[in-house]
């Protein structure tokens, strides 16, 4: 990462933190390594987000609908579905200062092209060839190993064996076992899908961007099931209609991009990922995968249960294919910050009060804002002005998150919520006590327009939706 890209993401990290949107969990306790909770603010903009992705793959469709499994599943599930035995990281230990590495990171940030796919023996190779140290002490590395990522617990008051459960890794499985449930009691017909949204836990060793990478993450999954004849046009529309899921909430199109995978994961028989370029380079944002029969086969394998689809108009009887986007909550919500974030030296307006400052806006959507509007009255002194301000706050919130500031200057109230994020302003003033008048205020634009009380809630109905 260039040393501005650093500076940049360390703001921006700073900036979630001082306003509370993002702090480390169990942060007085010195804080629990790449686990994250959401403030006051956060919880909003990762509610939107949630809720904007259900309503484009649940609410505005026929054809999906909607599951919550439970993170616990039975120890059987995993080893199904390959996870057990494949779902691991190649890793190296130091041997002067123990600390442990991904070799495949390693490799890359060295310039070398490398994966997590590539069998040990590969890697070894890479690492010796190429004399690779330990990046953090210059020490010398062990031999790579696999390690399993899934986190391990114990089910019930025995800690034996037998007693061990996952916390889930993913949420996809939560839905392939639901798959004969759904079928036998919604009336749904292949091609359908099954969405959900759900906590994932990864015991993840690279950990250091924010809440890119965390140990424990929200998915937001939907499994599309297929006749395999159908899969790759099916796989096609997927891609197209995700990616213009980003693209509808403002995410900037330079920034957005498909990479399709070398190496496969032990479930898919093809992959892209959408990746976005965060200042610490292009990573992915949601995987989508066709993965064949691949889970259903294998759920029918270890349970002994009939998980094959019967069409009932041609009568044929077949494992269908499952098309996947999978989009990791918590990263999107840092896609989302990255592409709104601005920095304006000096001030945006240029005003003695803020030349000598860094201003900083958040140009998020107004349906993914946290705050959708602010009241703020000219001066605190007036208390008529207070009084319609507050009632138009109260008023507002029957239907927005709205806030209500009377500290400081209007300057600065606005400087605040555009910080935040927050895409309109109201402000009541001494002609708002003659005409039932405010101004709002377009946080991109800094436009105002002059309205009538009345008519707020129509505007922010227009310009939200
Ligand atoms: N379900 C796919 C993944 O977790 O990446």
């Amino acid at each position: 990462m260039s040393e501005e890209n650093t500076q940049q993401f360390e703001k921006i990290m700073s900036l979630m933190k001082r306003k509370g949107f993002i702090f480390q969990s169990s942060d007085i306790y010195g804080g629990l390594s790449a686990i994250y909770d959401y403030g006051p603010l956060g919880v909003l903009l990762k509610n939107n987000i949630q809720n904007e992705w259900w309503k484009a793959m649940v609410q505005k469709r026929d054809d999906i609908v909607g599951l919550d499994a439970a993170i616990l599943m039975h120890p059987m599930v995993w080893k199904a579905s390959g996870h057990v035995d494949s779902f691991s990281d190649p890793l190296v230990d130091c041997k002067k200062c123990n600390l442990r590495h991904r070799v495949d990171h390693i490799l890359t940030n060295k310039g070398i092209d490398a994966d997590d796919k590539m069998q040990l023996e590969e890697l070894e190779s890479l690492i010796k060839e190429n004399n690779i140290v330990c990046p953090e002490c210059g020490g010398e590395l062990t031999k790579p190993r696999s390690f399993n990522l899934m986190l391990k617990t114990y089910l019930g008051p025995v800690e034996s064996d037998e007693n061990i459960v996952y916390l889930r890794p993913e949420t996809a499985q939560g839905i392939y076992v639901n798959f004969k449930n759904v079928l036998n009691t919604y009336r749904v017909k292949i091609p359908f899908g099954i969405a959900q949204v759900g906590k994932a836990f990864r015991n993840e060793i690279t950990t250091k961007q924010f809440i890119f990478r965390t140990r424990e993450f929200t998915q937001m999954e939907m499994q599309y099931f297929v006749h395999p004849s159908q899969a790759d046009d099916v796989y096609e529309e997927w891609k197209e209609r995700r990616l213009r899921w980003f693209l509808d909430l403002g995410i900037r199109e330079d920034r957005l991009r498909f990479k399709q995978h070398a190496k496969l994961a032990h479930y898919a028989k093809d992959a892209y990922d959408i990746e976005y370029e965060f200042p610490f380079g292009w990573k992915e944002v949601e995987g989508l995968h066709n993965r064949g029969d691949f889970d259903l086969s294998q759920h029918i394998k270890y349970s002994n249960k009939d998980l094959q689809y019967l069409d009932p108009e041609t009568g044929e009887k077949y494992i269908p294919y499952i098309i996947e986007t999978s989009i990791g909550l918590d990263r999107t919500i840092l896609t989302f910050i990255c592409n709104a974030y601005e920095e304006v030296e000096g001030g945006r307006t240029q005003t003695t009060e803020s030349s000598k400052e860094v201003e900083y806006v958040l140009h998020l959507h107004p349906r993914i804002a946290p705050v959708k509007a602010a009241v703020l009255p000219l001066v605190k002194k007036e208390e008529k002005l207070l009084g319609i301000a507050r009632d138009i706050a109260s008023n507002l919130r029957e239907d927005y998150i709205t806030m209500y500031d009377d500290s400081g200057s209007i300057g600065r109230r606005y400087r605040r919520q555009d910080e935040i994020g927050t895409p309109f302003c109201i402000t009541v003033d001494f002609d708002s006590l003659k005409d039932n008048t405010v101004t709002i205020r377009d946080r991109d634009t800094m436009k105002q327009d002059r309205i009538k009380i009345t008519e707020i809630k129509d505007y922010l109905k227009d310009k939200i939706s």
